[in-house]
């Protein structure tokens, strides 16, 4: 969680800590600060409430010296955890020679306090867990460490997750860099080093990068850097090299990334389904082919993600169940790896996640790797993430780079990623091939749902305006569309929104029906239709104003309703079509309601904390 930028250059490096922090603002807009050093051994700081923006404005009407012509920095977006929102609580902080950045959570930062309480005075300006470690290194460091091994004793020392990033007052010609739980990335530049919690940061000015790895330290000066293992071996590094993408710079043409984001859908879909399958089934040089080879034997699937991700999941086990006959399981990434986990013989462990670095799945998946599953893969987003790398088995996503929070193509291609895979691990040829089908045609498909946006915002979305509270409800695979419609909905508009698997109604959510309460229903005309139309009646003898999204020949007759025809489409693929029009109503809402559909209040794109 949080954002970090940091910068070894010879040339003044504020402007650049900003264009970092503005790339970063999705992992957290609480508030953001920056300290710069020059050469001299001075260190200023400045900090800000809100997005960087907020910081560049404060930048711009006053600054110091060091702050305007200092050549060596870091820089932190914050997604508060401990402690509120406030300059005080705002990194970075700073003790003696140290000021650092840190993204994570110290666990024992109350014992290693009181640790420090015995042989230093020390007067805490935050509530942060973050402030115990600077004021941890400059303990080391004022007893005779260098900033290296203080590092080193710190990571003994410390419980928890972080990436930090530190400057020694009295060596301003270098950053020091360490990871654990918490990614951090060294951008190699011509005439300047970089460092960052994500490469997105950095991308406009390097391609070359060195991801670190778990427990490493690293020196970064302006022509060079050196990688340390936790214990003081120099190591060596691997260079990657990731090409400029200039789509995630802005969302030209649109008025939010969010809609750029759904807009994309059907041509991510259409580059993730074409790399995998083409009219005669899997294409014999794709990941999916050698993936369909490492589960010739699976007899059970474990599917663990958070938030959006997991209601990809959900929907996933409606396709292998019916598709391939494969029972599989889905659970949250936070309950999972704390629990015991019985993994029956040939499992299959798959970890979903459009980041790749969501701290509870990433912890799941390092458990599942120390079990006895038949393999383990992801389906993740991000090429160069953690659980990429880490997972035996991997499928990209190819969405391109997600900025909104809330996750709009991430999602759908997640589904469509699922779906190819259903396909590969089943074994009935005649339903192969006409998931191919489907699967072949998606890209259209939601490209015509596109077109109801207007319909929506015009119809559907001013119900919406005054409500606190609404309701989605679907059966089957829609139920678990109907969980994503919500979630989106609550997240953006601040609505309270729940779903429910619309047989579950009457036994208890029928209670909160009244005339005011908007209930959205998804009823793409499947087998389930008949029961669906009864759950409708319940409700609507109650009150409800309904949003129905259906297709032409399940058109519901009620008096009092909202009904959106859905274009003609194959039933293996409603879920994913009809998850966009869900979409298109909670941004159309937020629109509506004054709230920003990019940037929601209290929640960040990636959650690398606990
Ligand atoms: C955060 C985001 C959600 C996302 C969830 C899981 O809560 O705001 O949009 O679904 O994390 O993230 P992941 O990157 O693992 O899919």
């Amino acid at each position: 969680m949080c954002g970090i930028v940091g910068v070894v250059s010879s040339t003044p490096c504020k402007d650049f800590l900003i264009r970092g922090l503005k790339k970063l603002e999705y992992r957290g807009y609480d508030s953001s600060g920056m300290a710069i050093a020059d050469l001299e051994g001075n260190v200023s700081i400045a900090k800000a409430i809100g997005a960087p923006v907020n910081l560049d404005k404060s930048l711009r009407e006053n600054i110091d010296s060091t702050l305007a012509t200092g050549t060596v920095g870091l820089a932190h977006t914050r997604w508060a955890t401990h402690g509120v929102v406030s300059e005080a609580n705002t990194h970075p902080h700073s003790c003696g020679r140290v000021t650092l950045v840190h993204n994570g959570i110290i666990e024992n930062h109350a014992d290693i306090k009181a640790q420090l309480s015995v042989s230093m005075k020390y007067n805490y300006q935050s509530q942060t867990d973050s402030e115990v470690l600077a004021v941890l290194l400059e303990h080391l460091m004022s007893n005779g460490e260098t900033m290296q091994s203080a590092i080193q004793s710190m990571s003994e020392m410390v419980k928890g997750a972080y990436g930090i990033v530190a400057i020694d007052a009295n060596k301003t010609d270098e950053i020091w860099v360490a990871r654990s739980g918490s990614p951090m990335v060294i951008g190699l530049g011509e005439d300047a080093n970089y460092v960052a919690s994500d490469a997105l940061a950095l991308n406009a000015f390097t391609e070359n990068f060195v991801y670190l790895d778990e427990g490493q330290i690293a020196c970064i000066k302006q022509h060079s850097y050196q990688i340390y293992s936790s214990v003081g071996e120099p190591q060596s590094a691997q260079e990657t090299h990731i090409p400029y993408k200039a789509d995630c710079d802005s969302h030209v043409g649109y008025d939010s990334f969010m809609a750029k984001e759904i807009d994309e859908q059907p041509d991510v879909i259409e580059r993730l389904i074409r790399s995998h399958v083409d009219k005669s089934g899997i294409k014999a040089d794709s990941d999916l082919f050698l993936i369909k080879g490492k589960l010739r034997n699976v007899k059970q699937l474990h599917i663990v993600a958070c938030g959006t991700s997991y209601n990809a999941g959900l929907v996933a086990k409606h396709f292998f169940e019916d598709y391939a006959g494969i029972p599989t399981s889905v659970e949250v990434a936070s309950e999972y790896r704390y629990r015991a986990v019985a993994v029956p013989e040939n499992t299959a462990f798959i970890c979903v996640s459009q980041s790749g670095e969501t701290a509870d799945t990433l912890a799941a998946l390092r458990k599942a790797k120390e079990s006895k599953y038949l393999t383990t893969l992801t389906l993740c987003n991000v090429e160069t993430s953690a659980m990429v790398r880490e997972a035996d088995l991997h499928l990209t996503l190819q969405a391109g780079t997600e900025i909104g929070v809330a996750s709009t193509k991430a999602f759908t291609t997640q589904l469509s990623a699922f779906l190819m895979l259903a396909a590969t691990v089943c074994e009935d040829e005649e339903k192969q091939i006409s998931l191919i089908d489907s699967l072949l045609r998606l890209p259209d498909d939601c490209r015509s749902a596109l077109l109801l946006s207007n319909e929506i915002k015009v119809n559907a979305a001013p119900i919406f305006e005054k409500t606190n509270s609404c309701l989605f409800l679907g059966r089957g695979e829609q139920s678990a569309i109907a969980a994503e419609g919500a979630l989106k909905l609550k997240e953006l508009s601040y609505i309270h929104a729940e779903a429910y698997a619309a047989g579950e109604l009457k036994h208890g959510p029928l209670a909160l029906i009244d005339n005011e309460i908007p209930v959205v229903v998804n009823a793409p005309g499947d087998c389930l239709h008949e029961k669906l139309v009864s759950n409708i009646e319940e409700v609507n003898a109650r009150g409800g104003q309904f949003v129905i999204f259906s297709s032409k020949e399940a058109v519901v007759d009620l008096d009092e309703m909202v009904n959106i025809v859905m274009p003609p489409l194959p039933l293996t693929t409603a879920c994913i079509t009809y998850a966009i029009p869900l979409q298109l109503l909670a941004f159309h809402v937020t629109k509506l309601r004054g709230e920003n559909v990019d940037k929601p209040r209290n929640l960040a794109k990636s959650i690398s904390v606990e």
